[in-house]
């Protein structure tokens, strides 16, 4: 099966490494296991250390679903199963409901997987843009010229990765009776899900607010655990079923190990956000100043999520501009071309030194 290359991640692994400072992250500050037992006094050790390492139950444990459960209003075990990250989450979400001539809208810019695996099966897939002066928001109206009565699957990411906009939950109901009107299934990745500066942190989720809603979660973001590699989908029943059928071919189950540290994590999960929303809210102060300071760019404040999708007024294509800063401060940043968004850059707000970082990147615009 041939698919496009990917992007990010292809951009990621080339100069994230090597970078001093690196504003390409979309994690805040992954957790140690130690940072994580302090925050979790109730974790018992015992219990993980004495317990054989079998495969653990196939689709994951009843402790980290019941876990899981709890961040849904409307879920069940059998409307859960867990996954190798988002990004494992994703692909069995596409494998099991998608055939070659489906017709797929993907919302973009959003996380690449949305539109090269549908591509790669053989789907017809659209493109959505989102537009900077509606706040990176769909515009109902628009999704209305573009999904036709052939579109099988509508892919948005909420909140979103890489501009932080959050959409606001009036807005989604909206796009649930418009998906209910065209009979569409929604996937939202919603790895953000957790992470809303304004008002409540958690938007509603798109699979207690719709039947044919497909939720994908992860703890790499929210809990800042990305090494424990374990994701989840929530969706209807029959869905599950048929996503666990494509998941005996690639998971078998997923690590007990990190099954366990998930479900410590998530019945933990103030004490993780507030020690997140102080890292963001930081970083959203000191974005914020530099935006205002610096007038050779511009953005649409987030107002959820870890990045910023800022544009930049020069010529330059993003990948040479973002390839120069690197080598001249070792300031790493994203091209925009990465996410189909040619003219602008994503800014991780919520990495270390990002005030030092900034300031180098101003220096590097105005040479
Ligand atoms: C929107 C989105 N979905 C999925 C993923 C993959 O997440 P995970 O680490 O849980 O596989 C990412 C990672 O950056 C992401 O930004």
């Amino acid at each position: 099966m041939k698919i496009s290359p990917f992007k990010i991640e292809e951009w990621m692994n080339r100069y994230e490494a090597g970078a001093l400072y690196d504003l390409t992250t979309t994690c805040i500050k992954p957790l140690s296991l130690n940072e994580l037992l302090k925050l979790a006094p109730s974790a018992d050790l015992n219990e993980i250390f004495n317990r054989p390492l079998g495969y653990g139950d196939i689709t994951g444990s009843e402790r980290l679903k019941t876990a899981i459960q709890s961040l849904y209003t409307n879920q069940e075990q059998k409307n859960i199963t867990i996954t190798h990250g988002a990004i494992g989450a994703n692909q069995l979400v596409f494998y099991s409901l998608l055939e070659k001539g489906d017709e797929v809208v993907c919302i973009v810019p959003t996380y690449q997987q949305h539109y090269s695996i549908p591509e790669s099966i053989g789907a017809d897939v659209k493109l959505y843009f989102l537009k900077e002066e509606n706040n990176w928001l769909p515009d109902m109206e628009e999704l209305e010229q573009i999904v036709t009565s052939k579109t099988k699957l509508l892919c948005l990411n909420n909140p979103n990765n890489p501009t932080g906009a959050v959409i606001p939950n009036w807005l989604l109901e909206e796009i649930v009776e418009f998906a209910k009107r065209k009979h569409l299934w929604v996937l939202s990745d919603e790895v953000y899900r957790g992470l809303n500066m304004i008002g409540n942190p958690y938007s509603e989720s798109i699979a207690d607010l719709y039947e044919r809603g497909i939720s994908v979660g992860s703890m790499s973001k929210t809990y800042s655990l990305p090494g424990l590699r374990v994701g989840w989908i929530c969706a209807r029943e029959d869905l599950i079923n048929e996503i666990n059928h494509q998941r005996q071919y690639n998971t078998i189950s997923v690590s007990i190990l990190d099954e366990y540290f998930a479900a410590v994590a998530i019945e933990n999960r103030e004490a993780i956000r507030e020690r997140n929303i102080n890292i963001m809210l930081q970083g959203i102060e000191t974005f914020t100043n530099w935006l205002t300071a610096e007038p050779l760019v511009e953005c649409v404040i987030p107002n959820g999520g870890t990045t910023a999708l800022v544009k930049y007024k020069n010529d330059m294509k993003s990948r040479d501009l973002c390839k120069r800063l690197q080598n001249r401060t070792g300031v790493a940043i994203l091209p925009g071309e990465t996410l189909e968004m040619e003219g602008y850059v994503r800014i991780g707000f919520c990495a270390i030194a990002l005030k030092p970082a900034l300031d180098l990147f101003s220096e590097y615009l105005h040479q």
